[in-house]
């Protein structure tokens, strides 16, 4: 297990000038990654959020799995973003090696230390490049706990079974998988349920599913995993909702100003009536009668003996 480690902590480095590195475009004034179904940009900006989205999440969940774990030796985070989850799980479980796959590394993650030294990356803490459709640079049964959250995007519908299965082959028998993605918004406005419609039919276009959400556990169970259960929470999203619902907003806004550029080129929308819907989106945000609401959904199952 050492030599599996250590082998995987390789220097990495992302370029910071889109163009310069044949792996990204740049689009819509974003840079993305090129070849693959998953359409957020992969820059400073989106790290950011995903670490904001994980602030948020933690806080909802008061915490940042479900599943029973105890003193685990290997933790697998896939499609891990920011590092964010990965690190403050190698904090938390300090004797356990926590490994972060992603496609790219965050940009930030060339330097042993984030931030201005508040930010200290845990020793415990590696990343590899890997990319979950193609199969995990892993062998098999080589982690406890392997976690999984919001790769919806990223996921074609007909691959889904497969990515199941991926997961459970790095999996120890009795150790466990966690997913967690976002449903659909409840009780939007006409601005939120048509914006959030859009994204639906733009992914749709790229064979993902982006209303699958809710069926996380189902799927964990066809993959043969045991002891699967599922949990959901609401997100207020707007100003009726307080800070919560406030930070939700501000998340949503934020997708959707990534999004901008994909939808538009799709012919989904035009871009006018894209910038209706986005600026409809704010006022009913901002509306403190409103009752926009996510659902969350966090699942887990237990690999067989
Ligand atoms: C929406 S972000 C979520 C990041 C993190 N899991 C979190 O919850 O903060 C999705 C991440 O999955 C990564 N990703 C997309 N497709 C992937 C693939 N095929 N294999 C591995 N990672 C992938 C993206 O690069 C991105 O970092």
């Amino acid at each position: 297990m050492v030599t599996l480690f250590s082998r995987m902590r390789r220097p990495t480095v992302v370029l910071d000038e889109p163009g310069e590195d044949k792996r990204f475009r740049l689009f819509g004034g974003r840079r993305h990654l090129v070849a693959v179904p998953y359409p957020l940009p992969k820059d400073m900006s989106e790290i950011n959020r995903l670490d904001f989205q994980h602030y948020l999440l933690r806080t909802g969940f008061g915490g940042n799995f479900i599943a029973p774990i105890s003193a685990p030796r290997a933790i697998l985070d896939v499609g891990s973003g920011s590092g964010r989850w990965s690190m403050e799980a190698a904090t938390l479980f300090p004797a356990a090696q926590v490994v972060g796959v992603d496609l790219v590394p965050p940009a930030v993650d060339d330097a042993q230390v984030l931030g201005h030294g508040l930010d200290v990356r845990p020793i415990n803490y590696s990343f590899a490049t890997g990319n979950i459709l193609e199969g995990l640079p892993f062998p098999d049964a080589s982690f406890d706990f392997v976690h999984q959250r919001l790769l919806i995007t990223a996921i074609p519908m007909d691959r889904w079974p497969g990515v199941i299965a991926e997961l459970a082959r790095v999996t120890r028998p009795g150790g466990w998988v966690e997913l967690a993605e976002c449903g659909v918004p409840e009780r939007g406005g006409p601005g939120l349920m048509g914006l959030w419609g859009s994204w639906i039919e733009f992914l749709q276009r790229r064979g993902v599913d982006f209303a699958l959400g809710h069926t996380i556990g189902q799927r964990l169970s066809a993959g043969g995993f045991a002891n699967v259960r599922q949990q959901q929470l609401n997100f207020p999203m707007g100003d009726w909702g307080g800070r919560i619902g406030r930070a939700s907003a501000t998340d949503c806004l934020a997708v959707g100003r990534a999004l901008r550029a994909g939808v538009i080129a799709a012919g989904v929308l035009p871009e006018p009536e894209y910038d209706r819907l986005f600026a409809l989106t704010e006022q009913e945000f901002a509306n403190k009668r409103g009752g926009g609401a996510l659902p969350f959904y966090v699942a887990c199952g237990q690999r067989g003996v």
